[in-house]
């Protein structure tokens, strides 16, 4: 038996992290339904966030550095409007967080205190709480959450299927903690997240499976860059999965990366250190493929301030039995964020009708080919205005209960040893195509891998067609740019056709 919602006109928020937590607030006093897999904040990728929120705060720091850094690391690919929109939005970003109790690290003199990550010209990463950054926002949003009423929580519900009647939205199909529940509405918000739990080695919760965008191909809309898939250079390289991050801010104290010799090996590349993320993963890769031990060296810089300045880290470090102002720090690149999603306009919305999409799942094409670090979360923070406003601007016809197929909990598990050979680091035409043939048939089964399948399928087949190396896509058999940089596009339905 389905329990039916009938919701009267009000939009369902699909997701609770910093994007489904904002766009929620900047709805009110409209009515909202938000609803998260797990008690809020429990499993959110946003959590776990170390590094924090670039803006361009600084006296020697103006909006069109950040762009200009970030149209450099997205490497030909970024949408320049798009950008340009959000990074001018980003000090406005800190400043809506702050009002909303979020208390970040200040000087002593009471501005905001600047970090410095891979690839910024500017210190302009805003921190809270060391390396506890995005702990403190999701404090500070879930308590403004709790004390709106017009915002209904129900925790323990996954969104499994949307419904589309007459090619718009009518419905949520989600399966809470007594079974399938439907939730009728014109109007719904994808706030998912990433896509980490689909690879062996990644920094993103678990429950961050992809399933926003199976969600949104299943209802047939455009997806955007889905082969760009951010490594993090340097994850922990203990037994832990997922793996504990080490944040680029630790680089951009001082903190440098040798191998077993103690040789910095990546001296010979422009920036070293802090060249841009896609760079630094790859040279990590190769010298790891090549035998060599990987380490982050902390002893000299930041030295003695480590603990201090990068609490959860030195505790995780505890954990392992190292101690970093003595031992070096083994470390590997690990999947970390992705750079495609859901195609958007410069309000969230998707090709669907009733269907936004807001953070990591959105592509608004900020991010280009390679996010620049620290830009995600005031993305999500700068795009839930957006999105907020077009959805309070739209009418809602008010849903309609539709037949969806009811089915199990994704289990990513039968995909991830095949995502995880196929579309890592470095790719090649072959490992596409056998990845491609594997995930074909699973995505079609009405079970529990047909979901992960399904996005995973889309992302191998971008990565087939772009003949090219751009970014975090490395391709071994095309290791060049392709003379015209081109932003991709992919349905479920022409994934399924190529494949
Ligand atoms: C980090 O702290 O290194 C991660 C920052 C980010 O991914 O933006």
């Amino acid at each position: 038996s389905m329990d039916v919602h009938h919701l009267a006109g009000r939009p369902v928020i699909i997701g609770g992290g910093i994007a489904g937590l904002m766009t929620a607030l900047h709805l009110a006093p409209e009515p909202v339904l938000l609803l998260s897999r797990t008690p809020l904040g429990a499993d959110a990728s946003s959590t776990w966030a170390q590094g924090g929120l670039a803006a361009s705060l600084g006296d020697d720091d103006d909006p069109a550095l950040h762009l200009a850094d970030t149209l450099a690391a997205g490497d030909g690919l970024c949408d320049r409007e798009m950008a340009s929109r959000i990074l001018n939005a980003a000090p406005g970003a800190i400043e809506t967080l702050a009002g909303f109790g979020v208390r970040f690290d200040r000087m002593p003199d009471g501005t905001v205190r600047l970090g410095l990550e891979a690839a910024h010209s500017r210190r302009r990463i805003v921190h809270a709480g060391g390396d506890g950054s995005g702990r403190e926002i999701m404090r500070a949003l879930v308590a403004a959450i709790r004390s709106t009423p017009t915002i209904e929580v129900v925790e323990g519900f996954e969104a499994r299927r949307l419904a589309v009647v007459d090619g718009k939205i009518a419905g949520v199909l989600a399966s809470g903690p007594k079974g399938p529940a439907f939730f009728t509405t014109g109007r719904a918000v994808l706030a998912t997240g990433g896509i980490g739990g689909l690879f062996v080695d990644s920094t993103n919760p678990l429950g961050s499976c992809g399933q926003g965008l199976a969600l949104a191909a299943r209802a047939g809309a455009v997806l955007a860059d889905m082969e760009f898939i951010q490594f993090h250079p340097t994850a922990f390289d203990g037994s832990n999965r997922p793996m504990t991050l080490i944040s680029e801010a630790v680089r951009g104290e001082g903190a440098v990366i040798v191998d077993e010799t103690g040789r910095r090996f990546l001296d010979g590349l422009q920036g070293a250190e802090l060249a841009p993320r896609d760079i630094v993963a790859r040279a990590v890769w190769r010298h790891l493929a090549n035998g060599h031990g990987v380490f982050l060296d902390v002893r000299e810089k930041p030295g003695s301030a480590f603990a201090r300045q990068f609490p959860t880290i030195a505790s995780a470090c505890a954990r392992a039995g190292i101690d970093p102002t003595r031992d070096l720090i083994p470390i590997r690149p690990a999947q970390h964020y992705h750079m495609g999603g859901v195609a958007v306009d410069r309000d969230g919305r998707t090709s669907v009708p009733g269907l936004w999409a807001c953070g990591e799942v959105a592509s608004t094409g900020l991010h280009g080919a390679n996010r620049l670090a620290s830009n995600s979360l005031t993305e999500a923070v700068a795009c839930a205005r957006w999105a907020a406003e077009s959805v309070a601007g739209s009418p809602d016809g008010g849903g309609k209960l539709a037949m969806v197929p009811h089915l199990p909990a994704p289990d990513p598990g039968p995909v991830r040893p095949l995502l995880s050979r196929a579309l890592g680091v470095t790719r090649d035409g072959e490992g596409l195509k056998e990845a491609a043939q594997a995930l074909l048939p699973l995505s079609q089964r009405h079970d529990a891998a047909s979901d992960p399948a399904a996005v995973g399928l889309m992302i191998a087949i971008a990565a087939l067609r772009r003949r090219e190396s751009r970014g975090a896509h490395f391709r071994t058999d095309f290791p060049h740019h392709a003379t015209l940089a081109r932003r991709s596009q992919i349905t479920l339905e022409a994934a399924i056709a190529a494949a």
